[in-house]
């Protein structure tokens, strides 16, 4: 049965994109078949993830009604299946947020996964996006300003009756200052499946248009993004989350 899982977050920044493209890779790797969709329809950015080139068809041509999603879906090298979204601001007139729903109705039956990359913000798209799918995944940051938007994001899905799948809790430095997972559970009423701390080699990842799940395959970032999917999927998989040495530090910093 297809599930279709929303990455939302309230706030900007968190990682949505982020979690959504080394979600897919990892839940490819995993062997389920898996779509992502980039449905953050005014600033789209999953396509540069991805490493997707330029598309002949892009999700704002399917909410038109000019293409079918299926004309629309870039095969990644890894078998990850993606619709990408159109970049250009003409490709925001006459498109239509609110026929989300239909389409990814339209891809249900095939795909194990169709993960859902949300707008920041709780507007009509950020909405129209939880309210398409079954089960959201939410991410947020450990300061209070996310943690209070990641609310609203849980309440919003609550009242469309779409499952809270659990709390990603991105970008974590280990500053004082930082809520720990206790409290983020507390607030939101919801399990954090996963820290993910603040790592340059995201950022690395991001620059060469690769997900962190294979950019650095054995890396522990790239661990905890695999055991988010496995999470997610049911699977039973350990990750080694051991944190490189402090020498290996000192070497990645020099070179
Ligand atoms: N764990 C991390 N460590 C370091 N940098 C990160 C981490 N997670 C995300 N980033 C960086 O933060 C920036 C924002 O990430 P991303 O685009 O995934 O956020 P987003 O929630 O999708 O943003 P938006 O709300 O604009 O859609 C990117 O430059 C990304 O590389
Ligand atoms: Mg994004």
């Amino acid at each position: 049965m297809t599930r279709l899982v929303c990455v939302s977050s309230g706030k900007g920044g968190t990682g949505k994109t982020t979690v959504t493209s080394n979600l897919g890779a990892a839940l490819t790797q995993f062997g389920t078949d898996t779509i992502v969709l980039d449905a953050n329809l005014t600033n789209p950015n999953l396509g540069f993830h991805l490493g997707i080139p330029l598309y002949p068809n892009t999700l704002h041509d399917v909410l038109k009604g000019n293409a079918h999603i299926t004309e629309a879906m870039y095969i990644h090298n890894s078998g990850l299946r993606v619709v990408p979204a159109g970049l250009s601001i003409e490709d925001l007139v006459d498109t239509s947020p609110e026929n989300l729903s239909d389409v990814l109705l339209d891809t249900v039956g095939e795909p194990d996964f169709v993960l859902v990359d949300s707008a920041a913000g709780l507007g009509s798209e950020s909405i129209n996006a939880i309210e398409a799918s079954d089960e959201v995944l939410v991410v947020t940051n450990p300061n209070l300003p996310a943690v209070t938007d990641a609310l609203k994001t849980v309440n919003i899905a609550e009242e469309a009756g779409t499952d809270v799948l659990g709390i990603v809790v991105n970008r974590k430095t280990g500053h004082e200052s930082e809520l720990d997972e206790d409290e983020i559970e507390s607030m939101l009423g919801h399990e954090v499946i996963m820290e993910v701390p603040e790592h340059e080699k995201v950022q690395e990842a991001l620059a060469v248009k690769k997900p962190m799940v294979h950019h650095d395959p054995n890396h522990h970032v790239s661990e905890r993004f695999k055991g988010v999917a496995a999470e997610v999927a049911g699977l039973d998989y350990e990750p080694d989350l051991r944190e490189e040495g402090f020498f290996t530090k000192i070497v990645n910093k020099l070179r």
